[in-house]
């Protein structure tokens, strides 16, 4: 195993939630399983010119312990397809056909029932695939197939000989020569029987309504079109698979793609939160992977808030928290989104409580937002509730963004009662980043954000790449270019944290 470096194990650390700054990781591992499979016994009997049917009987009284079955590995061992489909680039579905040798049981038919709920973990389960078929030697009987798996080398173990015993069958396991299909082997099956072997295959994508977004690597390309329509066979719903061409790094954070196959309609529908939104993803940012984010911030709303988005795209956050009936102004610099923006707030009847703009986000700060804010906080009372948010998604520049709360309020009357509360997207290649995050943000703003801010992984992006949220209420000083009178109270001086939100949330 290699060593870790310090620079490493601090990061290790920090996601283990060492860091005091962070409060939650959305992280998912799935754990790879190593164990291997014996397949010696298998045949395939398509290259003994063998046709599917019974053909041996194999008598045997040694009795094993089970293996734990390992559906990946194990499967995918015997159920690759034909080994000429390897290195093929237009999809052929014929070629997959391929002959497995399987054991299955000799039964009355009358019993078939029975046996497959008492064996019901011993029979084989496998989309599209027959458990039970014809006897071709005997029309009162049928052949109940086992999986391969269960039943090492084609010997039953003690558990299914009792069972047997029991509905007096006869425990004499044959082989079977079972024809499996292209329709038979999924997609991870299909792709590694295809690319060079020992070569990564990805067969996971993101969906965004009908299209199925993948993002290739070189060896990958020549693929790229068989990749493409086998995704579509696989997955019902799934009629267009597009490949990104370039790094997300347009302004408007949408990125070029080729489609691979299906119809070539980036128009979509698609639902998040059970709310629903129609984009065309080829001009507009929608990642699914942000539905957990969205929905975390939009609890912290109250109805009656306020909240500003800066970098609104079609509207994930400000749709939502309109139908919380918080008043919202969303802006977005890219012309198709703000498009697709008023578009979705008429979908989802919210289009007289949203005012969407279509500016720089610097320039909606120092307009409608100063504006609305200068009008509210005047009128806002002490004890009054509604709180102001403002949400600044644009993960790769926002803090950049942050310094326009400078002074933004210089001279207007000065109430901490309704300071706005900043949720600003970054990310952080360093080894702490939620420190990192606060640091950038304290140098946009101007002050020490310490004690008066959280800091919360959203995402990994990629393999030391986190996305993070940073929230604080925008201290005074820095809104106002003074302290607020009211600072006197210690109670008003605090930052409220995500903390507090969800408490709030609770007790009310
Ligand atoms: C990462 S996306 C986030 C969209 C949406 N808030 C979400 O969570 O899915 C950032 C959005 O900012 C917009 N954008 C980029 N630069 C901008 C700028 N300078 N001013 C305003 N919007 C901008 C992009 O068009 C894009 O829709």
């Amino acid at each position: 195993m290699p060593m870790q470096t310090g620079s490493a194990v601090s990061r290790t650390l920090w996601r283990f939630g060492y860091s005091a700054r962070l409060l939650k990781t959305n992280r998912f591992r799935t754990a790879a399983s190593n164990t291997s499979f014996p397949a010696v016994w298998m045949l395939s009997a398509q290259y003994s010119g063998r046709i599917p049917g019974l053909f041996v009987v194999v008598k045997k009284n040694r009795f094993f312990t089970m293996p734990e079955t390992v559906e990946d590995k194990a499967n995918l061992e015997l159920y690759s397809p034909h080994p000429e489909v390897r290195g093929m680039t237009l999809l052929n579905r014929e070629a997959f056909k391929r002959t497995v040798a399987v054991p299955v049981l000799k039964v009355k038919k009358e019993i078939v029932n029975t046996l497959l709920k008492s064996l019901k973990h011993t029979v084989l389960q496998r989309p599209g695939l027959k458990r039970v078929v014809e006897d071709p030697e005997d029309e009162d009987s049928r052949l109940v197939i086992l999986d391969p798996h269960k039943i090492p080398e084609f010997s039953l173990g003690e558990s299914e000989q009792e069972v047997l015993k029991q509905l007096n069958v006869h425990p004499e396991v044959s082989k079977y020569n079972l024809e499996l299909t292209y329709e038979n082997f999924k997609l991870e099956e299909i792709l590694r029987a295809v690319l060079p072997e020992g070569q990564e295959v990805t067969s996971g994508f993101s969906r965004v309504g009908h299209i199925a977004h993948l993002n290739l690597r070189d060896h990958q390309l020549p693929y790229r079109h068989l990749i493409g329509q086998v995704i579509i066979d696989k997955n019902p719903g799934i009629t267009c698979v597009v490949n990104k061409t370039s790094i997300i790094d347009s302004t408007y954070r949408n990125f070029q793609m080729e489609v691979l196959a299906g119809e070539s309609n980036l128009v979509t529908k698609v639902k998040e939160n059970n709310i629903a939104y129609e984009l065309d993803f080829s001009k507009v940012y929608w990642n699914p992977r942000l539905s957990t984010e969205h929905g975390r911030i939009v609890e912290l709303l109250k109805p009656g808030d306020v909240l500003f988005d800066v970098f609104a795209g079609i509207g994930p956050f400000a749709i939502p928290a309109a139908k919380k009936k918080c008043h919202v102004f969303a802006n977005d610099l890219n012309p198709e989104s703000y498009n697709w923006l008023l578009h979705n707030c008429k979908l989802n009847k919210v289009d007289n409580k949203i005012k969407a703009f279509n500016m720089d986000g610097r320039d909606f700060l120092l307009g409608p937002v100063r504006e609305e804010l200068s009008k509210e906080l005047q009128l806002l009372k002490e004890e009054q509730k509604t709180s102001f948010h403002i949400v600044m998604n644009l993960p790769a520049l926002a803090i950049e963004f942050l310094d326009v709360f400078r002074h933004l309020l210089a001279g207007e009357p000065c109430s901490t009662a309704g300071l706005p509360t900043v949720h600003c997207y970054g990310f952080s290649k360093h080894d702490d980043p939620a420190k990192d995050i606060q640091e950038r943000a304290e140098a946009s703003l101007g002050t020490s954000l310490d004690g008066r801010c959280s800091t919360y992984l959203v995402r990994n992006v990629a393999p030391n790449k986190e996305m993070l949220c940073i929230s604080f209420q925008i201290p005074a000083d820095v809104l106002y270019k003074r302290p607020c009178p009211d600072e006197a109270n210690p109670a008003s001086k605090r930052l409220r944290t995500s903390k507090d939100f969800s408490e709030e949330k609770l007790l009310s």
